[in-house]
């Protein structure tokens, strides 16, 4: 939370990084002074799948992410479905939002399930976020519903800090059994009789820190009694479709953070029938030291250049992580489930500091590009990560303001990166040049490609130089190109963002290119995210 302390340190990225692309040409973009980038990609060569929920979000009872975010209550003039607001849901279904971490966070160990169900709900407290009230006018049934209008899955973080594997269990038997047990009648009695499929159940929450400060010893012992009882008995997740469990893993690369992880993947090799997990958490933000400082609008080139430095040592922390993994696990049965990751700034001025109210840039922009791009090189372990957080807090897609909604340039990179949820990953070399500000060396240039389920190749390059345009060329192999058609996000500045007033500073453009002697030259301007599918 809020006081922990990290080191940052310098990751480099590996030299000739598998990547992408190609492209094209707004014929009236000012690309004096292009780079000039050659991009192979090997469409014959098919890598992991990049699995769609490493587009995961996570929505916390946090400040106004979930309370005015997404909940406004059915008598609110907002419009809204039993409560929800629409004009939210209509902007997350076209992110096809794979699934939502809920109900927290720090939040999630201290959440009684059964105080946000039925007609009678007490108003408790949320100490961790703000120290306001917590209405539990939204809990297990409005998540469900916020899940089904969005079409995505839960993933539900269950209490192991303050609460018991009792309530979890009922919890669970409560939310998805068939059968008619009496919770299964008081879930009937209020308002769903057929039981929920609840596809990931998240075991405890930094359970090293807010969590309840535990050993990984003592972690360990808990988490193999809450995986053997808290079962999801929904008739359809019995064969298919079984809940993945998922347990908290690392909060950096410190030797703690190693010793937790090593600690529980050892456990996870000799385990028995009557305990398992599917996915080991980790949480990383990008902050570059606690407490978080940075501007999250209103701020230059250098710190620009700062926070990516040091976004990109996500790379160096799931090297470590599956390092360590490999070695328990060598067939990769358990996923890294990177379930908290973004920019994590310093509050609004004039805003609540425990709301983490912050601003969403196109620095962010290129931040979100970056991680999704790492996330899915390492497809083959990382095949879980949530963005934190959904709404109005840290690295959000969409801010509010009472009737008032906009979405921000992460919500952008998100959209466009939706043809790569469920790909097949296909390698990419280049040379990715350096951009360098204030005696930071970035790499200037980063892509990744896919194949899509019909065998479409997409790709997409961020170039980071917040100055200079790239000319890229790209040749492919595996496959004939003739053209390639897309989108791309730019801005004025570096720290543009989209406002109320404003919604449209930061947004994506159409993008197309032909090829020329077999091969694709595309021109991304400084500062943008690419996303193309090539015709054949
Ligand atoms: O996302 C905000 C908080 O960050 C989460 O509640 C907690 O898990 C982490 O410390």
């Amino acid at each position: 939370m809020l006081n922990r302390t990290k080191k940052a340190h310098w990751i480099a990225l590996r030299a000739p990084i598998l990547c992408v692309l190609v492209v094209c040409a707004a014929a009236s973009a000012p690309f004096v002074g292009a780079q000039k980038v050659e991009l192979s990609v090997d469409a014959s060569k098919d890598g992991a799948k990049i699995d769609r929920n490493i587009f995961g979000q996570f929505a916390e009872h946090l400040g106004n992410g979930i309370y005015e975010g997404i909940w406004v209550g059915a008598d609110s003039k907002i419009p809204n479905t039993r409560g929800i607001r629409n004009d939210v849901v209509a902007a997350l279904r076209a992110l096809k939002v794979p699934n939502v971490r809920w109900p927290g966070g720090c939040f999630a160990d201290e959440y009684h399930w059964r105080k946000g169900i039925g007609a009678q709900r007490p108003v408790t407290l949320n100490p961790n976020w703000g120290g306001v009230t917590e209405p539990n006018t939204f809990g297990t049934h409005e998540f469900m519903d916020f899940i089904e209008q969005i079409r995505s899955e839960a993933y539900v973080s269950v209490n192991v800090g303050s609460g018991t594997p009792q309530e979890a269990s009922e919890w669970l038997e409560y939310m998805t059994t068939a059968q008619p047990t009496a919770l299964a009648k008081e879930r009937a009695t209020n308002s769903h009789a057929a039981p929920y499929r609840i596809g990931y159940l998240g075991i405890g929450n930094e359970s090293w820190d807010c969590g309840g400060n535990m050993t990984p010893e003592y972690y360990l012992s808990q988490m193999k009694i809450y995986s053997r009882f808290v079962r999801n008995f929904n008739p359809e997740q019995q064969e298919k479709d079984q809940m993945l469990k998922i347990a908290v893993g690392p909060g950096g690369g410190e030797t703690r953070w190693t010793e937790w992880t090593e600690t529980i993947m050892k456990a996870y090799q000799h385990h028995t029938w009557s305990w398992g997990i599917d996915g080991l958490s980790m949480h990383n933000y990008t902050v570059v030291k606690w407490p978080p400082a940075f501007k999250s609008a209103g701020f230059g080139e250098a710190e620009y250049a700062q926070i990516l430095k040091s976004t990109l040592e996500m790379e160096e922390l799931i090297n470590k992580h599956s390092a360590i993994m490999d070695k328990y696990d060598p067939q990769k049965k358990v996923a890294l489930v990177v379930d908290e990751w973004g920019g994590w700034y310093a509050p609004l001025p004039g805003s609540n500091p425990g709301f983490l109210v912050q601003q969403n840039s196109m620095r962010d922009a290129i931040l979100a590009a970056l991680n999704l791009n790492i996330f899915a090189r390492h497809a083959d372990r990382v095949r879980m990560a949530n963005i934190a957080q959904m709404i109005n807090v840290l690295q959000a897609m969409i801010l509010t303001d009472k009737e008032k909604m906009v979405v921000t340039p992460t919500y952008y990179v998100f959209k466009m990166y939706v043809p790569f949820q469920d790909s097949t990953f296909v390698p990419v070399t280049f040379d990715a040049g350096s951009y360098e500000q204030g005696g930071i060396g970035l790499p200037r240039v980063d892509a990744i490609a896919a194949k899509d389920k019909t065998g479409k190749v997409w790709f997409e390059v961020t170039n980071v130089d917040p100055n200079q345009p790239a000319e890229i060329e790209v040749s492919f192999g595996g496959i004939t190109a003739k053209s390639a058609t897309g989108e791309t996000l730019t801005a004025p500045k570096v720290d543009s963002i989209n406002t109320f007033d404003a919604p449209n500073t930061v947004m994506p453009k159409p993008i197309s290119a032909k090829t020329q002697g077999g091969k694709l030259t595309l021109k991304v301007e400084p500062k943008s995210v690419t996303v193309v599918s090539v015709e054949q």
